[in-house]
């Protein structure tokens, strides 16, 4: 995506494009306060909820954001939780929203947590948080017509901002508003500074109640409204729906103390959850979270699509969450240095053009100059991932451990089985005892997903990796970042280098290989020769990713699978959606696997995703990264080609 053009006439923001201002020229804050405040009738209306949904069409400098976010601050309850939604195709740049911050002092420290956190100009949906989670901005980047498609919320309240409608049609027409009107609760309100006859025209079809009022400072009339009335919507992937199950008790149970299930259990947490962790190890992280250096980066395909997409914002992320967490930890274990990915020139140039990569976000790196980004020089061209790194796993799990505090847990079980019986489930260890019972159950066991009944179709396997430690060379002791080809290699720590890692889906040993050394090491010479030394005695570590048939991680609500067998047994036939009830899912029952060789990138955003699901919260990806991540696929994708 390409940063928005602004102009800057007399210090104010204007867009040659639409040929517009982007707020009042006199008084963008009070604009915002009586025309998307006042007429939605805010902050009254949030006074008393512990959530408030508010949606909205154009981001841009973020000004309505800021101005909503002081405003909670200041009025709502300190545990009520305001998620934002916001929709933006032309991205604002950081400077250009940092010369706006400059005009409003008493804006300046909101604005400055925005920009500490500003998601790249990446299409998809960036979840940025506020006041430890307080206030939640899910800010997605595309055009308001696809963007419509993708987000599945019930909003309390809708700016509609985008620029005059004459000038930017795209964002007022039918479609819009019926999307708009579909995304909203019963009783729900809009505002927007408008009055042109379209817009009313428009909402009202779509089955708002749409008034006229007065606007701003008596300049122009301006509509707001309310839907009461709402009609009956085709859901085009019924079996993708996500159930609204609602717990008496806010306790669950997560079985498997990696990476996927601290995550989903530090989000719950935050969330006011009791969580009881069972894993079969004495600790936590024995598995491939125990791994003493793991690398942060996107998987990027040659084009851009729903893969690259939930990878980059999974990563953008995952940095967030690693800032956060680091900036309280007694160790560090997050080294953010950037990191390269070495390919073949023309792979990397194609991938950079495809996917409008800016120079903040990802870097092309001609082979002349690798030496300034990584210590050293390399043979090939590269792209330099400005904000990635590396982090120790296994002390990042003990960290978000001691985040979680006295509200978790901790019990050394082996998980046999899962039974399901009024409304509770029952978890069974190997001695085939009832160990504890929960409403709620997320099954975060890597590989171990399938063994459970509710989940043995899930095409879900080990691949067996091994790291190797070797020691720096002259050379390789001046690498300042990792470096990513057919294996990787992190900078030395300690007097050592992690090299990995390979990749054996038929392998099973837990024991280290000379063979498996052998190749790590000669992967990354390939690099650059004799970069590290391949002489002296060698140790390492064995672990094994949970890996899907279609590489993409497993993550979401388990799906009944003889009822989804009974209920869409002739999808293969083609008929329309609207002739199938909604997917019928097991209550309660979550899952979070197959975080295959990436799960640094996609752990953190699965977490929050399945907390979300089960406070049947506005969601923090894409609906279209929702389904894409469902367990469910693998189901649908079976019926639909049976007979076909
Ligand atoms: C060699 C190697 C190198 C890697 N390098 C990178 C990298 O550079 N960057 C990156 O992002 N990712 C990397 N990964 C992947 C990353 O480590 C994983 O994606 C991530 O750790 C997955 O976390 P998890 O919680 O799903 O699985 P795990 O960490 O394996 O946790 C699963 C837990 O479930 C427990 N369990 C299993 N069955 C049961 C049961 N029945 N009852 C109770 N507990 C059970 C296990 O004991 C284990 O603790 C690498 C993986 C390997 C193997
Ligand atoms: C008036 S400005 C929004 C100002 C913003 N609400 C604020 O508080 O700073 C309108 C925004 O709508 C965006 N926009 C215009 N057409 C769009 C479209 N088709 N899809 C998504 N966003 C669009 C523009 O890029 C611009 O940032």
């Amino acid at each position: 995506m390409k940063y928005a053009q602004i102009e800057w006439n007399n210090g104010k923001p204007y867009s040659a494009e639409f040929q517009d201002v982007f707020f009042s020229e006199d008084d963008g804050v009070g604009e915002t306060r009586y025309v998307f405040l006042q007429q939605n009738q805010l902050p009254q209306r949030w006074q008393g909820q512990s959530r408030f949904v508010i949606a909205e069409t154009g981001f841009g400098l973020g000004l309505n954001f800021i101005v909503t976010l002081k405003t909670w601050l200041e009025t709502a309850a300190a545990d009520a939780c305001l998620h934002y939604i916001s929709i933006e195709n032309a991205p604002v740049s950081s400077a250009d929203i940092r010369r706006l911050a400059e005009r409003w002092p008493e804006l300046q420290s909101c604005y400055a947590e925005l920009l500490r956190q500003y998601p790249p100009p990446q299409p998809g949906m960036h979840l940025v948080e506020f006041a430890g989670g307080r206030i939640k901005l899910h800010l997605l980047f595309d055009d308001v017509d696809q963007a419509l498609q993708k987000i599945d919320c019930q909003a309390d309240a809708w700016y509609l901002d985008g620029f005059a409608p004459s000038r930017n049609p795209t964002m007022w027409n039918a479609s819009v508003f019926e999307r708009v009107a579909r995304c909203t609760r019963v009783g729900g309100t809009f505002a927007t500074y408008t009055a042109a006859g379209a817009v009313r025209r428009g909402l009202a079809d779509a089955g708002f109640v749409v008034r006229k009022v007065q606007g701003y400072r008596g300049k122009r009339e301006m509509l707001n409204g309310a839907i009461f009335d709402k009609r009956c919507y085709i859901d085009e992937q019924p079996w993708y729906r996500l159930p609204d199950f609602h717990y008496r008790q806010k306790r669950v149970a997560i079985v498997g103390a990696g990476l996927a299930g601290l995550t989903a259990a530090w989000a719950l947490i935050k969330r006011g959850w009791e969580v009881i962790l069972l894993d079969k190890g004495a600790n936590i992280a024995e598995g491939a979270s125990g791994n003493p250096a793991g690398l942060l980066m996107p998987r990027l395909s040659q084009q851009p699509g729903r893969d690259a997409c939930f990878y980059i914002n999974a990563c953008a992320h995952a940095v967030r969450c690693l800032d956060d967490l680091e900036a309280t930890a007694v160790q560090r274990f997050w080294s953010k240095t950037g990191a390269v990915l070495v390919d073949k020139a023309d792979r990397l140039q194609c991938m950079c053009s495809a996917h409008g990569f800016t120079e903040d976000f990802i870097r092309y790196v001609e082979r002349d100059a690798t030496r300034q980004v990584t210590g050293i020089a390399l043979n090939s061209d590269v792209l330099f991932f400005v904000d990635a790194g590396w982090v120790d796993m296994k002390l990042l799990c003990a960290t978000i451990l001691k985040k979680c505090g006295h509200a978790l847990s901790y019990r050394q079980c082996a998980v046999s089985e899962l039974r399901f019986d009024h409304g509770q489930w029952t978890i069974i260890d190997d001695d085939n005892d009832a160990v504890l019972t929960a409403e709620c159950v997320i099954v975060a066991n890597a590989a171990g997903a399938g063994q459970f009944a509710q989940l043995r179709w899930l095409p879900v396997g080990p691949v067996r990796g091994q790291l190797t430690f070797a020691l720096p060379t002259m050379t390789s002791s001046k690498i300042r970042c990792p470096i990513s080809a057919e294996r990787y290699i992190t900078p030395a720590v300690r007097g050592r280098h992690v090299v990995g890692a390979s990749y054996d889906p038929e392998a099973r040993s837990p024991h280290l290989s000379n063979c498996d050394h052998r190749s790590n090491i000669d992967g990354i010479n390939r690099l650059v020769p004799s970069l590290v030394d391949s002489c002296t005695e060698l140790s390492g570590r064995v672990a094994f990713r949970a890996v899907s048939r279609d590489r993409v991680p497993v993550v979401g609500c388990v799906p009944d699978h003889a009822a989804f067998e009974s209920q869409y047994h002739d999808l293969h036939h083609g008929r329309p959606a609207k002739g199938y009830t909604a997917g019928a899912y097991w209550p309660g029952l979550y899952v979070s696997t197959a975080h295959g060789s990436r799960g640094l990138a996609s752990c953190f955003i699965s977490g929050e995703s399945i907390a979300a699901m089960v406070c049947s919260e506005p969601m923090p990806v894409a609906k279209d990264i929702v389904d894409y991540l469902s367990p469910a696929r693998f189901i649908i994708r079976r019926l639909k080609r049976r007979g076909g």
